[in-house]
């Protein structure tokens, strides 16, 4: 078995020859982080993969993620480490069943999160991400109804902080709804001095009791901006390690899970890569997404439209 400072090697050498880019999520484990071309939140890495001008994207995240990528830059060859790395929000909405939803509601247009199958961007007019969904919701006229799609919590979110009623598919993600309010409050009272943050796909009881709610991006961002010393944070907890990295000297405790032996504050899906995954990965090129030509031309209008409405 070789050692990381190996695997470091291998990876860097392949990723030269083949003019390769690793792109990683937030929620990545430390190592691939700090191995990536680039680190970032759905936003971010859905911009670098379309403006990058390597032949090749190895990306470090979940499948909706990795066929975004594909999405944007059909040419290139667009790899994931593991094919496992699935993601429960956006398996809460199937293609089918989304369709006849939809069709329910003929005079309202779809804003959809990016955590959905390219099958469910293909039936969206436009999509979003946790950064900028307010301001895609704000840029739609006031008197045009709108389904969201896939995140209840988002989506009431949203609702609540633009004052739309949007109709709400009833998806969640595995992780933002496991945490415990409970055992968040009594940490509370131990930490009086920290301040809680939180993503918006967490539950509204959550979300009302935090100083803070954003996006991965916003709340590293409010870490480094605000004076507080101490943070809970209610997210995955890959995002930490970025927290910590930029702001040494202040202190970050990972929110608590219900169950706190399921470790459900980390994405299994997420966590399924590692280095000998990566190196392997682009080593011999595997696991390529590929996608259907028709479903790439629907999928892309939604996606660009987010990327131009957030420029
Ligand atoms: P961000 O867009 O905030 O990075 O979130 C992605 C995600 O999967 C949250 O669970
Ligand atoms: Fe999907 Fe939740 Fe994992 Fe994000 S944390 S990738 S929403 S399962």
């Amino acid at each position: 078995m070789m050692t990381n400072e190996e695997l470091i090697l291998k990876i860097n050498k392949v990723r030269k020859e083949k003019n390769a880019v690793i792109l990683a999520h937030y929620y990545q484990e430390p190592e691939i982080q700090d191995i990536a071309d680039f680190v970032g939140d759905s936003l971010d890495l859905s911009r670098k993969s379309a403006d990058t001008n390597a032949d090749m994207i190895v990306f470090a995240g979940v499948h909706f993620m990795a066929e975004t990528a594909k999405i944007l830059s059909p040419q290139k060859k667009v790899l994931i480490p593991d094919p496992g790395a699935g993601c429960s929000l956006a398996d809460s909405c199937p293609a089918d069943e989304f369709k006849k939803f939809r069709d329910r509601y003929p005079d309202h247009i779809v804003v959809s999160y990016v955590n959905t199958t390219a099958e469910i961007k293909a039936l969206t007019d436009i999509t979003c991400t946790s950064t900028n969904a307010v301001h895609i919701i704000k840029s739609i006229h006031v008197d045009q109804p709108i389904i969201f799609a896939p995140d209840r919590n988002l989506g009431n979110y949203l609702n609540s902080i633009t004052g739309r009623d949007m109709v709400l598919w009833d998806g969640a993600c595995h992780v933002h709804e496991e945490f415990s309010l409970e055992k968040i409050m009594a940490l509370r009272e131990q930490h009086p001095d920290a301040k809680l943050i939180s993503h918006p796909e967490c539950q509204r009881p959550l979300l009302i009791a935090s100083d803070f709610v954003g996006s991965t991006s916003a709340l590293l961002k409010f870490t480094q901006q605000d004076p507080a010393k101490k943070f809970i944070v209610a997210t995955e907890s890959g995002i930490l390690h970025q927290m910590r990295k930029y702001n040494p000297l202040k202190e970050f405790i990972p929110a608590p899970p219900i169950d706190s032996t399921c470790g459900c504050n980390n994405c299994k899906y997420m966590r399924l890569h590692n280095l000998p995954k990566l190196y392997a990965s682009l080593r011999d090129e595997k696991f390529e997404i590929t996608l259907d030509e028709e479903i790439i031309k629907k999928a892309v209008k939604p996606i660009k439209r987010m990327l131009e409405l957030s420029n």
